[in-house]
């Protein structure tokens, strides 16, 4: 049953109204002193040519109050309607188990397509903390919209081509050699990449001397490609690795290289429009019409640059997937990058240029002194994940030294509490590093809500059964305490979070509603005494904890953490 559509028809059919033009209207009031509905008659004032609260009034005296509902009220031009307290719990267990594994999932998206580019490290480099927040928020993002039917593409934009080859070609030459680079992959490229730019500040031609391998790798050159190739597999390697412990995987790996072969036809493309102008030897699009400055196609050398780049892969994209949306997952500092290649896009007049969505977000700072005091080196992301898994271990080895599989749990539980922590505020705030906060049990973080998701497995595996089932008659019109009565409100609301964190493109609101779905379950827990209970009753609040159970489950799998059954 679908509450707002029965209070709809019922206000529909006491006002004359059609049903649709009331259905949008009906709210979820904030206080619950307020109703678990209410409808607003503000809008019919004008149709009706009466005061709002006039017809709040009558509108309440007329309607034939549906069977869920047990009580109607009227505050100024509110129609405030409460749900029958049973009836509504049964109503969202029974939906529960009726839906199993599809209860979150809607197929709103069906027969659309989203593209999602995201953590797109540049090869040859090392994977960093900033790569970290693109990786989990793209990722999560991709569950999302996944879980709401849609077709979604998960790209990444490798960073594979460039001036840093170039520059990396030469400093391996001077100071490189093969034996310490396949000894200490990134680190020995990223050694020699730092002592290329410390040189060339004395001596200028190294800079020039890159540029010309650069321009070797585009011709063809053999040496040049076989290097940027070796490059390109030691990096990817070392990715592969973190992605891996990440549980994160990509439908695309099409970086910058993939576009070499297409750029020249856009760039005609682009020259053709009459976009182009010639600006100190460089080719541009003039955006000063904009507030913006110039957007950079062609460099005096013919080089082509990351906006160039960028362009080709939006249009390449179009063609192949027919995008609904295209979005791009990266720090704040990009914004007018891509401000100024949508731009681009619009002028060369495609009207789907409004369907690529750049979502940015804050900075991370390293809380912790022992992280950041490792001066001159890019703090790896590999480290800080260790560093995670250990603490948690160490936590595991004091609460609950017999756990079986220590270890693999405290991988979930490091790693997660990580991914968690990044996905727990609006994207845009900075993310302060801090392992105390992260990994605090007690507190609104990813542990806590495992945790909680264990502790219902620990009470089903207690009982002696396994799935709703096993459970036989579930009543759950029996249960009407307040407590129990929120879970389900919280469960009830969560296809509606996850739909409202698709449409803001912000992971928060499912890790939020998470935490709001672990307390309401442990106030349940303290105050229903499930395992003193009995017959229809004790089954029905074990369907409680079954719904919680899975529910929890699945909304970590959303924003990317694993639900260890035992802690
Ligand atoms: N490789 C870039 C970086 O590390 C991010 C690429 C983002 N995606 C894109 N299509 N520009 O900063």
């Amino acid at each position: 049953m679908d509450f707002i559509y029965g209070i709809s028809e019922a206000v529909s059919k006491a006002s004359d109204i059609d049903i649709n033009d009331i259905k949008d209207y009906v709210e979820i009031p904030a206080n619950k002193e307020m109703g678990d509905y209410a409808f607003p008659c503000f809008r019919l004032a004008k149709v009706m040519k009466k005061a709002p609260q006039l017809i709040a009034k009558e509108l309440a005296e007329k309607i034939e109050k549906p069977y869920f509902v047990s009580k109607i009220e009227v505050v100024n031009a509110y129609i405030n309607f409460y749900v029958d307290k049973s009836i509504f719990v049964n109503n969202v267990i029974t939906n529960i188990i009726k839906k199993g594994d599809n209860f979150i999932k809607s197929d709103i998206g069906k027969g659309k397509t989203i593209v999602i580019d995201y953590s797109s490290p540049n090869i040859a480099k090392p994977f960093h903390v900033g790569h970290l927040r693109s990786t989990v928020i793209g990722n999560a993002l991709y569950n999302i919209y996944n879980a709401l039917g849609y077709n979604v593409v998960g790209i990444n934009h490798l960073g594979d081509w460039g001036t840093q080859f170039g520059k990396l070609i030469v400093a391996y030459k001077m100071w490189g050699n093969k034996e310490a680079v396949e000894r200490d992959d990134i680190k020995e490229l990223s050694r020699i990449y730092v002592k290329f730019h410390e040189e060339a500040e004395k001596n200028t031609a190294l800079d020039d001397e890159a540029r010309g391998w650069l321009v070797k790798m585009q011709e063809g050159d053999e040496e040049a490609l076989s290097l940027w190739k070796w490059f390109y597999d030691i990096s990817m390697k070392e990715f592969n690795r973190i992605y891996d412990r990440l549980g994160i995987k990509f439908d695309s790996y099409a970086g910058e290289s993939f576009y070499n072969d297409k750029m020249a036809a856009v760039v005609d493309e682009i020259r053709e429009k009459n976009l182009l102008t010639e600006s100190r030897g460089a080719q541009i699009v003039d955006l000063e019409r904009y507030n913006m400055p110039p957007c950079l196609i062609l460099r005096s050398d013919g080089g082509t640059l990351y906006p160039t780049r960028d362009i080709s892969a939006a249009i390449y994209r179009m063609n192949t997937y027919n995008f609904e949306k295209c979005i791009y997952v990266t720090a704040l500092d990009q914004n007018l990058h891509f401000a100024q290649w949508f731009k681009v896009i619009e002028l060369m007049g495609y009207d789907w240029a409004d369907r690529l969505i750049h979502v940015p977000f804050g900075l991370v700072s390293l809380g912790d002194g022992k992280l950041s005091t490792r001066k001159g080196h890019v703090v790896l992301m590999e480290d800080i994940l260790n560093m995670s898994v250990e603490k948690t271990k160490n936590i595991i080895e004091e609460k609950n030294p017999n756990l079986e599989n220590k270890d693999k749990i405290a991988e979930d539980v490091g790693i997660g509490a990580i991914i968690f922590d990044d996905l727990y505020n609006s994207r845009i705030k900075n993310v302060v590093f801090d392992m105390e906060r992260m990994l605090n049990f007690d507190g609104e973080t990813g542990p806590y809500a495992q945790y909680t998701h264990a502790r219902a497995c620990s009470i089903i595996r207690k009982a002696n059964v396994k799935d709703y089932s096993d459970l036989g008659s579930i009543d759950a019109s029996l249960i009407s305490d307040d407590a129990s009565v929120n879970v389900c409100k919280v469960l009830n609301e969560f296809t509606g979070k996850i739909q409202e964190a698709a449409d803001k493109n912000e992971p928060y609101i499912v890790t939020r509603h998470i935490i709001e779905i672990c307390k309401a379950f442990n106030k349940f827990y303290n105050e229903n005494n499930i395992m003193n209970s009995e017959g229809a009753v004790r089954n029905a609040r074990l369907a409680i904890v079954m719904a919680v159970r899975d529910n929890i489950k699945a909304g970590l799998k959303l924003i990317g953490l694993k639900a260890p059954e035992a802690m």
